[in-house]
């Protein structure tokens, strides 16, 4: 399966909506959730996209009044973007924004979307560990954005997932496109939590552990994770680790913890990353 299809959300679906009130015969519009634009031919029941499918005013409409939903277009016809997932209970979906689009665990945003959009949040976290170099381990793929952005500049990065609900989302989002195509990207289906154990001892240059929020991914906060991670990250190496808000509550409380028990796993340096929400660990 490619992941080329068009992919509308509510922002493309209104900005077609708007070109037929205003009475053109042409809509500008992205059919990769904003990344590029393309150009639609306005018909009397609706849209004819450049692949040859139509889409009603009645589908179109029904895309324009979904707040959280991203589409892709299949056999002329809008079908939501989720993927349940029954080892955890958990429907995962792709939610739009203005800019890259956010991955919904259980109704739950995976990158930060308030005053600031999953690509910029993505950037934060990666310049805390710049320059990016040699072998990257990422603990959490996720919709892959940390992974392809590392890997611009690394030179092989290596990234797990525990869910294939959650790639099946990726693969469906044209933002995680080169999760799926760069071959410096090798993905691995899996727990991190058993996965870090394969991995000889100084291995990786670079670390980005993006967990879920501790309450969900609790043994990826652990001191036998962190020992691991201390493992197999080389000497002179730097981790980063999302946290979430340290200036809330729960981030301090959560932050203290990490803190203390990277420390213990023989970390020499961890200072905080407000900004990139986070921490940055340094071996
Ligand atoms: C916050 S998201 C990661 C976002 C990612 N960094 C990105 O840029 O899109 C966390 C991801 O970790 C996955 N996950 C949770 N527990 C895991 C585990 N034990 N091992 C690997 N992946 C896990 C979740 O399914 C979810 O897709």
């Amino acid at each position: 399966m490619t992941n080329e299809q068009i992919v509308l959300s509510r922002i493309q679906a209104e900005s077609v909506l708007e070109a037929h009130r205003a009475g053109e015969a042409w809509a500008t519009v992205s059919l990769d959730l904003g990344l590029t634009t393309a150009e639609a031919a306005i018909e009397s029941n609706g849209i004819r996209l450049p692949d040859g499918q139509a889409l009603t005013w009645k589908q179109l409409g029904k895309i324009a009044k979904s707040k959280r939903g991203c589409f892709v277009i299949e056999n002329n016809r809008p079908r939501k973007i989720q993927s349940f997932s029954k080892a955890a209970n958990r429907l995962y979906s792709l939610m739009p924004t203005t800019g890259a689009p956010t991955m919904l665990l259980s109704g739950v945003a995976m990158h930060r979307i308030k005053g600031i959009d999953p690509h910029r949040d993505t950037l934060r976290k990666i310049e805390t560990i710049t320059p990016i170099v040699g072998r990257v381990l990422d603990t959490a793929t996720g919709l892959g954005y940390t992974t392809i952005e590392a890997a611009r500049t690394a030179e092989q990065v290596t990234t797990i997932e525990i869910e294939p609900a959650a790639l099946e989302v990726a693969r469906l989002n044209p933002w995680s496109r080169a999760l799926f195509e760069n071959p410096n990207i090798t993905q691995i289906v899996g727990d991190s939590f058993d996965e870090i154990e394969t991995f000889e001892e100084e291995t990786f240059a670079r670390i980005i552990h993006d967990p879920p929020a501790f309450a969900l991914g609790g043994d990826l906060y652990s001191s036998a994770f962190y020992h691991q991670l201390f493992r197999v990250l080389q000497r002179g190496g730097r981790l980063f680790h999302y946290i979430g808000d340290l200036e809330s509550k729960s981030g301090r409380t959560v932050a203290r913890g990490a803190i203390r028990r990277l420390r213990e796993a023989g970390f020499s340096r961890v200072a905080r990353r407000p900004g990139a929400f986070g921490l940055v660990v340094y071996k």
